[in-house]
């Protein structure tokens, strides 16, 4: 299956990246939970000009619990700091601040010891599309103490939330790029939506996720659809059980393969079909 994407805003979208990186003090790396490795962008670290980053694992509601503790673990590890949280209630989202505090507090200490007034901790989040940059950002407004408007002359136009007192969020996230680097990641971008469904020939992709799901999922589908599934049965015969299960039928009795797909897809991304998470850190080698 063929998943291409050539996003023609990408190019100003790093630009502006770039210019707002300049402005802040540590970058919020937004991965979808269920995805963690195929939603990273691997140029971030460049991108951030080594500035410090937060990784957020979000969506962690609708991931499997078990590997969110995996990935926190492995990320660690790996010395970068890491939190789950779940966008949509807000679960987690403290832990944010809370982190940003821990890990600027050297040079805010130095800063403050050199006679320098308090400035409140700048940071940003980045992210690929539909990762929740947004859902994030308005959970954060809602909390807000004040929106700002910036100190003239310094970052012009820009809007700053301030969340608490000393810690300040600029309004307009960081738009990243997926990497297609294999078609494992193409696919896992498209099962979770992170990829325009108008691109995709909806039933190859509920295939793949098909495929995906009795290998790394067995029970998932059988569990939802009431369906039985056999030793090697093919995809495209499953996708007929869960048509007939649901009783997708066209005019004249055939089965309504699309229908049952763009189902399966759709509940596949609610969760529906249980916490799955398609990526485990074993498979991962940088971050
Ligand atoms: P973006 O700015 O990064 O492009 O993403 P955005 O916030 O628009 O979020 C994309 C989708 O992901 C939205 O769903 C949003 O509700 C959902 N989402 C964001 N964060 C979380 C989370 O932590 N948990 C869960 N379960 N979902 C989350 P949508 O279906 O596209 O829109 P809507 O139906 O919610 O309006």
């Amino acid at each position: 299956m063929n998943i291409q994407w050539y996003p023609g805003h990408m190019t100003k979208a790093k630009r502006m990246m770039a210019e707002n990186i300049a402005l802040v003090d540590i970058v919020i790396e937004l991965l979808d939970a269920r995805i963690p490795l195929s939603s990273k962008n691997p140029d971030v670290r460049q991108l951030a000009k080594n500035k410090p980053r937060i990784v957020v694992l979000n969506k962690s509601d609708i991931s499997d619990p078990v590997a969110n503790e995996a990935w926190l673990a492995f990320f660690r590890v790996n010395d970068l700091a890491a939190i789950c949280v779940d966008s949509v209630s807000g679960k987690g989202m403290t832990q944010i601040t809370d982190e940003a505090r821990r890990i600027m507090q050297p040079k805010l200490a130095r800063k403050l010891a050199r006679g320098r007034n308090f400035t409140p901790i700048r940071a940003m989040i980045a992210g690929i599309p539909n990762v929740g940059k947004s859902t994030l950002i308005n959970k954060f407004v809602g909390k807000s103490v004040t929106k700002t408007a910036d100190r003239p002359g310094v970052t012009r136009g820009k809007q700053w939330i301030r969340i608490v007192k000393d810690f300040e969020l600029l309004d307009t996230p960081g738009l990243l790029w997926p990497k297609f680097d294999d078609e494992r990641v193409g696919l896992n971008l498209a099962f979770t939506g992170a990829i325009n469904d108008q691109i995709i020939d909806i039933i190859e992709l509920s295939l793949k996720l098909i495929e995906t799901l009795v290998s790394q999922a067995p029970s998932s589908i059988p569990t939802r659809y009431k369906v039985d599934i056999t030793d090697g049965e093919s995809p495209h015969d499953i996708l007929e059980k869960i048509a007939a299960a649901r009783g997708f039928r066209l005019k004249g009795g055939t089965l309504n393969l699309e229908r049952a797909a763009i189902t399966l897809i759709d509940e596949f991304r609610a969760a529906k079909l249980g916490r799955i998470t398609l990526e485990l850190p074993a498979e991962v080698t940088t971050c």
